[in-house]
């Protein structure tokens, strides 16, 4: 079986970070998102995945080459973003027409069975069937009707809450027969929940299959920091520690935490729940952190206490530092001894802090 994984988007809503990364690269757990979905491929039994690529291409093709975990890797890549639709009409070359295949919007953590997806399409002799997930606030995602069998009667893409009364959202995964193809029309940007979809919906050929468990799109920084919460919780579970980290004495790690290698934490520091400390990490003595993400190679001074924040790579944070729920440190930014950063700071990357910050704004 082959995979499509839609990995073209800007990331707009994780800027800062996404300035510098793509979003499939943001770790999760100290490994990108897209190494979580790959493995998961290829559990399944895929053998073939073609990645959809646009916004910094290069940075996927330079980290995973040709192959990942057995499977093949291709890249289909556009000149121009031509959205979800059009970047699937764009791997049809790639994936052909022999049998039915995966798609994945690539920002998603879950922990859906393919294989019961893939069965649902089949029992159903559908063109689409779409993984769906209940959620209490729809107004971010695709909302769709559903008839007592599984086929889907409408298709809305972010409605306003008058327009549906469904809590059933589209999971961002699915299966296609290759005569999804005949409904995109080629190098046009297309959106597949806006042009498609729909489409398929009035003539009754889209199913949906509803699951239940993990299941997050990173997208906005607020659920990239719940993604790493839930993957803590649902894969890691313990403390994963690489075999040469350093813990200077009296180190105090709560569970589920996972620290990579070369890192290097001072004495009476206190770390976790929901800790990912990236590569080349240095934390002092005395720190404290809690439910965050360091990027690799930042440094975090003695005294300091950091709580529901992202910070990205090779940051310096200085003594006595208070960083509080929902702040986002860019890559190598640096923040002065004894300064605050209250809920919801956003500091831009390179910017260096001289002074506490005490209302929710971006520090550019
Ligand atoms: N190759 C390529 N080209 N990929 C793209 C492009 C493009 O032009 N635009 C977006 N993508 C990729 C993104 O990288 C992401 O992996 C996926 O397509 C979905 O795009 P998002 O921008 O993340 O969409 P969304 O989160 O607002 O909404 C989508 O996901 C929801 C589930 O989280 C829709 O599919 C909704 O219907 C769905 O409910
Ligand atoms: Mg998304």
């Amino acid at each position: 079986m082959k995979a499509v994984v839609l990995a073209g988007g800007f990331g707009t809503r994780l800027r800062p970070l996404s300035c510098t990364r793509p979003k499939l690269l943001f770790p999760v757990g100290n490994k990108p998102l897209l190494d979580w979905t790959l493995k998961k491929l290829a559990k399944s039994g895929v053998e073939e995945v073609v990645l959809a690529v646009n916004y910094m291409a290069e940075a996927f093709i330079h980290r995973y080459g040709n192959s990942k975990y057995g499977m093949k890797l291709l890249y289909s890549k556009e000149d121009k973003p031509l959205r979800t639709g059009g970047a699937i009409k764009k791997a049809e070359e790639l994936i052909g027409h022999e049998e039915p295949f995966l798609v994945l919007n690539g920002d998603i953590l879950a922990n859906i069975s393919y294989k019961e997806l893939v069965e649902k399409n089949r029992v159903n002799n559908a063109i689409a069937t779409i993984a769906l997930y209940r959620v209490e606030d729809t107004s971010q995602y695709g909302v769709v009707e559903l008839t007592e069998k599984g086929c889907v009667t409408q298709f809305v893409e972010k409605p306003s809450s008058d327009k549906t009364t469904s809590d059933l959202v589209n999971a961002g995964i699915y299966v296609f027969d290759p005569k999804i193809f005949e409904y995109i029309p080629c190098n046009k940007p297309v959106s597949i929940e806006n042009e498609v979809f729909p489409k398929l919906a009035v003539e009754g050929k889209l199913y949906g299959h509803i699951f239940e468990g993990m299941w997050i799109d990173i997208g906005e920084l607020k659920n990239y920091l719940k993604a790493n919460q839930l993957l803590l919780d649902i894969e890691i579970k313990k403390s994963q520690l690489a075999s040469d980290v350093i813990l200077e004495g009296k180190v105090e790690i709560k569970a589920p935490i996972v620290i990579d290698r070369k890192t290097i934490i001072g004495e009476k520091s206190k770390i976790g729940p929901h800790v990912s400390l990236g590569e080349r990490v240095s934390v002092g003595k005395g720190v404290s952190i809690e439910n965050s993400v360091i990027f690799p190679g930042t440094m975090i001074s003695d005294f300091t206490s950091i709580r529901g924040a992202i910070i990205g790579e090779s940051a310096i944070i200085g003594r006595w530092v208070k960083i509080e729920d929902e702040c986002i440190v860019g890559d190598h930014a640096m923040i002065q001894d004894k300064v605050t950063l209250t809920r919801g700071v956003t500091v831009c990357p390179s910017k260096e802090v001289t002074e506490s910050v005490l209302s929710p704004i971006r520090v550019m």
